[in-house]
């Protein structure tokens, strides 16, 4: 092949590339646009988890980075006003449903209210990979501890146990659960949130300086976790744990958790009508999904709340924020 050619087929390839991330942004964005109309109905009854959600929305927008490669690129140009125009709409709504939620859950706002906050998120400067074979070859079983006993934890290094509470504390308690191996499901994802937590709390305490050594791990098992998902044909009672596991580690830096193939799948669970994620229609799912969701009611997290359209908030703000992952990833 001639030089010129080989110049030509590699600029063709590369404007092709570009065009087709340019085209999926812009079907991500139309997503969270939808998300909006569903929030602007519903925010009085939100729920703490899902401010976090939306909150997390904000702070990636808030990242100078992303915008500044949009705007360098004309054609990108009306795709950054529409961003700029969704998260000017979402802070508001941030803002009103974040007031309604402290009037309605005020203990559990207040232990959890540093997390709220513009600056608490940090989002991945470099990207890595899981390595597969750091995952465990087996779990020990879906739930190692009780949600009451990570948020235990958590409390702890925030500093929120009592009032005016030393920061960064980790107990015997804390140490064992967040560092046991074998934990799956949500146990493991809230044991690599521990070392997020840490992360941006700054704690020093030594057990850090082995973060990076149990993200590895964390992560390795939680892709492990979402490949059997997905081999097992996203059923609707997983769903949900593959976008934390996509957002937990995907903001931990490990890029192989933004995959194309699920970015699409997560666009058909969202409602076309509401906006929101949640329960399937009845209609267009199959009876063996009943089963399913029974399940995922007794598994019910955080408060939370379904609405009679199906919709559920912990679902839209999971999926917000692995949307805004993808976003920020592309
Ligand atoms: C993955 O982990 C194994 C075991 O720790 C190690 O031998 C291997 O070099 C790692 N692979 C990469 C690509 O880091
Ligand atoms: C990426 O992860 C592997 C282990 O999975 C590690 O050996 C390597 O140093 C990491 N690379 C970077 C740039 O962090």
């Amino acid at each position: 092949m001639s030089f010129p050619v080989c110049l030509l087929l590699i600029f063709l390839f590369k404007s092709d590339l570009s065009k087709s991330e340019a085209d999926m942004r812009s079907i991500i964005i139309s997503a969270l646009e939808k998300t909006t109309f569903f929030l602007a109905n519903k925010y009085r009854d939100i729920n703490l988890d899902a401010v976090l959600g939306f909150r997390v929305f904000a702070r990636y927008f808030h990242l100078k980075g992303a915008l500044e490669k949009w705007a360098s690129e004309h054609e990108l140009l009306s795709q950054q006003v529409r961003v700029e125009r969704l998260v000017k709409k979402l802070s508001s709504l941030i803002e009103k449903a974040t007031h309604s939620l402290e009037l309605s859950d005020p203990e559990y706002f207040k232990k959890f209210e540093p997390i709220l906050g513009r600056n608490f998120w940090m989002l991945p400067h470099s990207w890595n990979q899981t390595n597969s074979s750091l995952a465990y070859s087996m779990f020990d079983g879906i739930s190692c501890f009780t949600k009451e006993m990570s948020d235990k934890c958590f409390t702890y290094l925030l500093g929120t146990w009592k009032d005016n509470g030393k920061s960064c504390i980790v107990t015997r308690a804390c140490r064992n659960i967040m560092t046991k191996f074998g934990c799956s499901d949500y146990s493991l994802s809230h044991q690599l949130f521990y070392f997020m937590f840490a992360d941006v709390k700054g704690c020093s305490d030594h057990l850090f300086l082995r973060a990076q050594y149990y993200k590895n791990i964390f992560c390795a098992c939680m892709m492990k976790i979402n490949l059997v998902i997905e081999s097992t044909g996203f059923r609707f009672s997983s769903r949900d744990l593959l976008m934390e596991n996509i957002m937990f580690c995907g903001m931990s830096g490990f890029s192989d958790f933004y995959k194309p193939s699920w970015l699409e799948t997560i666009f058909i669970w969202q409602k076309p009508e509401e906006g929101c994620f949640g329960k399937p229609n009845e209609n267009s799912e199959h009876p063996s999904r009943v089963k399913d969701q029974e399940q995922l009611l007794r598994r019910v997290k955080r408060r939370e709340k379904v609405f009679a359209d199906g919709c559920s908030f912990h679902n839209t703000a999971t999926a917000v924020r692995v949307l805004w992952g993808f976003l920020y990833y592309y």
